[in-house]
């Protein structure tokens, strides 16, 4: 509060108006309107000091113009108790809105008045839609009971998900949260609902929900969504905020306007000065904070005005969820490469979404990634996965010139001191046909060296097609040899991979060394080949221990819905143990990956050194 009279103070000295006198004790009564009512009175610690001070500084009052001096002191009191809700007034006009007796209102007039204020329509899909602009409280929820069922509840009740529409409720009454609740959520077990805590009475107490209610509860088991805007305030934020964190609503459309449980606009004294203060705070007891000041996070954010149709789209896609769960559980059990997993993997996807942790899913999005995060967790590969891109198909139809360039800028070839050829490329490919072009043009410049360096250390996979093909150059003519048995799920087989008897180019053969530089990223096909290279002892590798990717995976669709699961449909020989898959390959040097080439030629250099 001393801020706050410093910021006045400077205010002051720099206005220049005619002085017109209020009461001097003006802002120390609306101090102890404020000390006696705010909700939150930890926040007020110094006020006591700031009033006495406030009480003898007469020269606040000296700001001439009412409204102008209510907005300083509103200012002054932001700044001290950062809570824009506590607002100071100048209305000599204002009129106190009293509630209107309940008894004197016969029940059709009140009947009438709810439906001017509610609103309830059956939408397309049998979706009930409920438009609600003032929450009602207790004693007219009793009274009007019996009207709301025929004439709103009953109508919307058989509908298959509702819609519950806050965008234009600002008014409310705290009595009427427990009703609302209780007709989403089940009679028991009974459900805390929130914790208000009343300044004035200095007592929290507990909302719970009902255990009866008059007419049939909405239940558990049917899609809510709650649509909100900037000015959803008050009551209808603790309502929605209550079912967003029973996991019971889905929020859709703006973050709401942050208000107050319970706000009382109070009068200073016999002036025409008011404070609006709230009185109350709420506490949920599932988050152990309140919407209050921040206002309610939406599920999903859209402007107000598109929060309908939002809403409709999220109860669309939550009605196909269940059979696109169950379609991609049967993509895996089908396709993925390790049969007893897929196994696994789908009769635990099945679970899951029986058990419920799919209901709520409001986006395809949010669809993917729940199902990508299910399928890492249930299978532990990192290559089974959901996504909506399908993945690029390679280029086939290239002119020879563009796969002329292509090549030239995807593979390095070099050759070192003592005659060390070296050999770099990022990604494997279906080289068959453009094997006369990388002979020509990158082979013959390295076929010739007395060792090779084969850098794989950026090599992020690609295409197995040309594995075969490629570790061929580095074995002899006239003998076969089994370089892998690959296992391919979707036909139940097992291939093996041979080397070629017949190779564009000149082989490199079986008797010159041959280093391969690998990383952490290096991946996939480039896997297999070191794989398959180290295994038969044709290789020495230098660097990391390898990604631990799998084999190219493939694209399903699921359903009709635009995701796709990428699959690992086959895997290496593992009857050796496991192969490189999920785990990845060591090296025979470990070396971080930047000193591999290093490493790998000072190794090559000391041998050829050695021979002379
Ligand atoms: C795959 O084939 C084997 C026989 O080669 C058979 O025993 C097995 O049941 C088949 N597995 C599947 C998943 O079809």
């Amino acid at each position: 509060m001393s801020q706050a009279l410093l910021l006045l103070a400077s205010l002051l000295f720099s206005s220049n108006v005619a002085h017109c006198d209020f009461s001097p004790t003006l802002i120390s009564d609306m101090a102890k309107i404020l000390m006696d009512n705010y909700c939150s009175p930890e926040k007020l610690a110094g006020m006591e000091e700031a009033i006495d001070a406030a009480s003898d500084n007469t020269e606040i009052l000296s700001i001439s113009d009412p409204a102008s001096l209510a907005s300083v002191l509103t200012d002054g009191v932001k700044q001290t108790i950062f809570d824009s809700r506590v607002q100071v007034t100048y209305e000599p006009d204002y009129k106190p809105v009293k509630p209107p007796a309940m008894p004197d209102i016969p029940p059709e007039q009140l009947a009438e008045m709810i439906k001017g204020t509610v609103k309830a329509e059956v939408l397309d899909g049998n979706i009930g839609y409920l438009k609600i602009q003032h929450i009602i409280g207790e004693e007219m929820a009793q009274k009007v009971g019996p009207v709301l069922l025929e004439y709103i509840w009953d109508k919307i009740l058989p509908s298959s998900a509702m819609i519950l529409d806050f965008r234009s409720a600002i008014t409310g009454e705290l009595s009427g949260i427990p009703y609302i609740v209780s007709y989403y959520t089940d009679p028991e077990p009974l459900i805390h609902i929130d914790s208000v805590y009343d300044r004035t009475s200095d007592v929290t107490i507990e909302l719970w929900s009902m255990p009866t209610l008059l007419g049939k509860r909405y239940g558990t088991s049917k899609p809510l969504i709650i649509l909100t805007s900037k000015n959803t305030l008050g009551i209808a934020e603790d309502v929605a905020y209550c079912l967003k964190n029973l996991k019971r609503a889905t929020i859709v459309g703006e973050n709401t306007a942050g208000g107050s449980i319970k706000i009382n606009k109070i009068k200073v004294g016999d002036t025409d000065f008011y404070v609006t203060v709230p009185v109350a705070k709420s506490i949920n007891p599932i988050t152990g904070k309140s919407w209050e000041v921040n206002g309610v996070a939406p599920d999903v954010e859209v402007a107000a005005e598109d929060a309908l149709d939002a809403a409709i789209a999220i109860i669309k896609l939550r009605a196909e969820i269940p059979g696109l769960v169950q379609a991609a559980a049967e993509l895996v059990a089908d396709n993925y490469a390790f049969p007893s997993i897929g196994d696994f993997v789908a009769e635990k996807l099945r679970a899951v979404a029986a058990s419920g942790e799919y209901n709520l899913i409001p986006t395809k999005k949010e669809l993917e990634a729940k199902l990508s995060a299910d399928l890492l967790k249930l299978s532990g590969d990192k290559c089974l996965k959901a996504t909506s891109n399908i993945p690029a198909l390679s280029p086939k139809n290239l002119t020879p010139e563009m796969f002329l360039e292509l090549i030239k800028v995807s593979f390095h070839t070099d050759v070192f001191e003592n005659n060390i050829g070296y050999l770099r490329f990022d990604m494997f490919g279906d080289f068959e046909h453009v094997a006369k072009i990388i002979a020509e043009h990158v082979w013959n410049k390295v076929v010739d060296t007395d060792a090779l360096i084969i850098d794989l250390r950026n090599n992020l996979g690609g295409s197995t097609s040309s594995i075969a093909g490629f570790c061929s150059y580095f074995f002899d003519e006239g003998k076969q040899i089994v370089l892998d048995h690959v296992y391919d799920r979707p036909s139940n087989t097992t291939r093996d991979l041979l080397t070629l008897t017949q190779l564009t180019g000149r082989r490199f053969g079986s008797k010159k060394s041959v280093l391969v530089l690998t990383s952490g990223v290096t991946a996939g096909a480039a896997e297999e080949f070191v794989f398959i290279m180290k295994r038969l002892g044709r290789a020495m590798i230098i660097g990391e221990t390898t990604h631990g990717g799998c084999h190219p995976p493939e694209p399903f669709s699921v359903g009709e819905s635009g995701i796709f699961l990428s699959i690992p449909i086959s895997h290496s020989d593992t009857a050796q143990g496991p192969s490189w898959e999920g785990a990845g390959i060591a090296p025979h040097i470990p070396v971080p990956a930047d000193a591999a080439l290093d490493t790998a030629k000072s190794i090559l250099n000391k041998h050829f050194s050695g021979q002379k």
